[in-house]
């Protein structure tokens, strides 16, 4: 058996080897010759998963340390990133019994727009560091699971193509820069693409210290000049598809003067609604109102922004009492299973966004895997509703869970 496997793995390298092989036809030979691969401990196909985490446990195999590093990295010594995780622990949930939840949705709206499930993919920058088809892969999966899709303004493929792969508009989000030009010809090129909504990411406009990547990217002594060109930001950027055309130099990063005048700004340009990521205090979440947001989404980037050491769930409730209602409220930050979901939604959330989880699922499997995780996700918050008694998002309240200490 084994020497079997031996065979086919080397007749596969030949394959993916030989010129005469199409680009696709040579992609679907590494694909497979990488499920052959997988060790025993792994799962090696997406139906095989137990939980999100089995995902992960293969992108980690799969993914070169560089990229991985970029993945999992946290700031400092990870404490926003611990902090995340935990929070979920000091909540508990409250079951209710003899309810007849023998029918249940996750149908809801975010923003006028009527979405299948309340779990939405965060944007997440660069995917083509995770697997070939990247944002694509991506896109098809969200369309095949029905959920909303935010595309990363660093996307690997252009905002025209994942529209088309979506197979409806995605929400765009923008990093800004002291370049306004650069915000102007994005926010004007996806409005022409069909994005009504852009998401303002207003968290790193001070830097982050990613100590996690730096560890992660000095063990890997791979040439990677071919994506990353001489390793500047420049070149990065020259290769990017959303930033051609754009003078942007990596000093122009650094909004540390940026103000809530900005969303002014982005008014003056472009009719898509606004909505503010980042925010993980009473006192922003009232100014984001004040500023006109449309809606405001607490994140603290994954644990890849400050270290805070405050968990995104920790910060949702001061977040939503400010904002009372006036807007809609979403949260990312460290959620992996159906029960945290449930919790955010219970603490006032209307939508919450995954990150890590499904990129988990693109780099183990590419679009299979990010669907199974979404499948998944959808599977356990229903039967989280159904322990609880609650039959629609709209009846999941502060009710069905407690707080500890
Ligand atoms: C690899 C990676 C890249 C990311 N790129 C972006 C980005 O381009 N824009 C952005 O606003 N947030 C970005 N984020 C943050 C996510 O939108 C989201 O806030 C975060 O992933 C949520 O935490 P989670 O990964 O624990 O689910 C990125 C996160 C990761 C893990």
């Amino acid at each position: 058996m084994a020497k079997l496997q031996a065979r086919r793995r080397e007749f596969l390298k030949f394959l993916a080897a030989s010129p005469l092989l199409t680009v696709s036809a040579r992609l679907l030979a590494e694909e497979t010759l990488e499920t052959s691969e997988l060790p025993d401990y792994l799962i090696s196909k997406p139906e095989d998963a137990l939980d999100v985490f089995d995902f992960h446990s293969v992108a980690k195999h799969r993914l070169p340390p560089a990229h991985y590093g970029y993945l999992a990295t946290g700031t400092d010594g990870n404490e926003t990133l611990s902090a995340n995780r935990r929070a979920f622990e000091n909540v508990y949930l409250r079951p209710m019994r003899m309810v007849d939840t023998s029918e249940i949705s996750l149908k809801t709206t975010l923003l006028g727009q009527e979405l299948e499930s309340p779990i939405v993919l965060a944007p997440v920058g660069s995917q083509r560091a995770f697997h070939a088809d990247a944002e694509l892969a991506t896109a098809r999966a969200a369309r095949a699971q029905q959920h909303l899709q935010i595309l990363s303004n660093v996307t690997s493929n252009p905002i025209e193509d994942v529209i088309a792969a979506r197979g409806e508009p995605v929400w765009f989000q923008l990093y800004p820069t002291t370049q306004w030009p650069t915000a102007r010809m994005m926010l004007e090129r996806a409005q022409a693409a069909g994005a009504r909504v852009i998401v303002l990411t207003v968290d790193l406009n001070s830097g982050s210290n990613r100590v996690l990547l730096g560890q992660y990217t000095r063990t890997d002594d791979r040439d990677c000049s071919a994506c990353h060109g001489d390793h500047s930001v420049e070149d990065f950027l020259r290769m990017n598809p959303m930033y051609q055309g754009s003078r942007v130099t990596f000093a122009d990063f650094d909004t540390s003067g940026m103000t809530w005048d900005y969303l002014e700004r982005i008014r003056e340009v472009s009719s898509m609604k606004i909505v503010v990521k980042g925010i993980v205090t009473r006192e922003d979440a009232a100014s984001a109102v004040a500023a006109g947001a449309d809606a405001v989404y607490v994140s603290n980037h994954g644990g890849r922004a400050e270290a805070s050491g405050w968990g995104a769930l920790e910060s949702l409730p001061e977040v939503v009492e400010a904002v009372n209602g006036r807007v809609p409220v979403m949260v990312d930050s460290g959620f992996r299973r159906g029960t945290d979901i449930f919790k955010a939604l219970a603490l006032g959330a209307d939508a919450v966004s995954i990150g890590r989880a499904y990129i988990w699922g693109l780099a183990a499997f590419g679009q299979p895997g990010v669907e199974k995780v979404l499948e998944m996700l959808k599977a356990e918050l229903r039967m989280v509703m159904g322990q609880v008694g609650a039959t629609s998002v709209d009846e999941i309240s502060a009710m069905h869970i407690g707080t500890r200490g």
